[in-house]
């Protein structure tokens, strides 16, 4: 059997560390927007916050703007945001020929129900990137700035071939797990991805919010309406940081002078780092909402439970996106937010 080649479709944060992994192994082809696709032909270096490094330049024409029309043999990573997936698989549609596998790298939940519906005859499946990704442009590096390896969902049939192709990814700057229980791997993501709207709304570095009780209280208790969902519909959430997903709403609840010592791991992060959905409010985009604390309510709706607070959390992004301007918006503490959340 022949191998398969890759393609990474949505050559951002995501796509170009995961492509240029691929690239030290395998054929990949990336389809992307600029600035992206110069800085891959004029070449990146990929680190970790543990000291590895990873060299990589693509050729200009392993590097397109558009979709190629016939693909075949093909891993096709989907690395575009759930906000543009719709837009991307309707392109993709017609394009696919035979014997191609589509990856569906989103965080949140959704995208691999709707790629099921725009390509109902394909190989579809998930993949959790577990870590964050970061581009520091003094470096020109694509920085993989907390722990974390990807997973992906173990194919059905067993092919060699393929197994070899989804292990090309793997390498010192990130581990690679198949994994049955996908579906559970992003509900685990999603609990710690909850956060990220409390960082936007705030408008604060994402270390002072932690360090904050009453925003780490706001963040629990989003965490206990997601737990009660996944706990009612029989998923069992797998441990992807140092302790039990039951346990980081207790965590977050403990003082902040003790929560500073258990939590250090946490913590070990950029004075100044801020959520990605922080960043899409400041450069004015659509934030990826409706497909993280947005999405619960559905899922909650079919056990008979809802959401409240994430509820009026995704409300309150949404004001955010519809403002425009970020440029007005102060800072809020743990405290205020809590009097808007009309939480004691
Ligand atoms: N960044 C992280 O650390 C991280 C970690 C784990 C999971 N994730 C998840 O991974 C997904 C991707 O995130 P990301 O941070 O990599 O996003 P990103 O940096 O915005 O990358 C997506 C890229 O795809 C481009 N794009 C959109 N539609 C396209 C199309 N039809 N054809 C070609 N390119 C297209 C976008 O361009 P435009 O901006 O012009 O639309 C953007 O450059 C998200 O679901 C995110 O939640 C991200």
């Amino acid at each position: 059997m022949t191998e398969y080649r890759h393609l990474i479709v949505g050559s951002g944060l995501i796509g170009c560390f995961l492509g240029s992994l691929i690239g030290q192994r395998a054929q990949v082809g990336f389809v992307g927007r600029e600035p992206w696709l110069t800085r891959l032909t004029q070449g990146v270096t990929l680190t970790d916050y543990a000291g590895h490094e990873q060299a990589y330049q693509a050729a200009e024409n392993q590097c397109s703007t558009v979709i190629p029309n016939l693909i075949t043999r093909t891993v096709v990573w989907l690395t575009v945001k759930n906000t543009a997936l719709e837009s991307t698989l309707k392109a993709l549609q017609s394009k696919l020929g035979e014997h191609c596998v589509v990856i569906c790298c989103q965080n949140g939940l959704g995208a691999p129900d709707m790629a099921r519906r725009y390509l109902p005859a394909v190989t579809l499946l998930q993949a959790i990137v577990g870590c964050n990704v970061v581009w520091d442009a003094t470096r020109c590096s694509l920085h993989k700035a907390t722990q974390g390896g990807m997973y992906i969902e173990q194919p059905h049939h067993f092919e060699p071939t393929l197994n070899q192709a989804l292990q090309n990814i793997a390498h010192p700057l990130l581990t690679v797990s198949l994994r049955h229980d996908i579906q559970a791997i992003a509900w685990a993501k999603l609990q710690l991805n909850l956060a990220n709207s409390i960082n936007t709304i705030v408008n604060q570095p994402v270390k002072t919010m932690l360090l904050d009780k009453a925003c780490r209280e706001v963040i629990a208790l989003l965490m206990d309406e997601l737990l009660a969902v996944a706990a009612a519909r029989g998923i069992r959430l797998p441990r992807l940081t140092r302790l039990p997903a039951r346990w980081l709403p207790v965590l977050l609840r403990l003082p902040t002078w003790l929560f500073r010592r258990l939590a250090s791991a946490m913590l070990h992060i950029d004075d100044n780092a801020r959520s990605s959905m922080w960043w899409d409010i400041a450069q004015g985009k659509q934030t990826e909402i409706d497909y993280l604390n947005g999405a619960l309510n559905h899922y909650a709706g079919q056990v008979r439970l809802s959401c409240p607070l994430n509820n009026k959390v995704t409300a309150l992004v949404k004001a955010l996106e519809a403002a425009k301007s970020d440029e007005s918006r102060g800072i809020l503490d743990g405290k205020t937010l809590k009097y808007r959340l009309h939480l004691k």
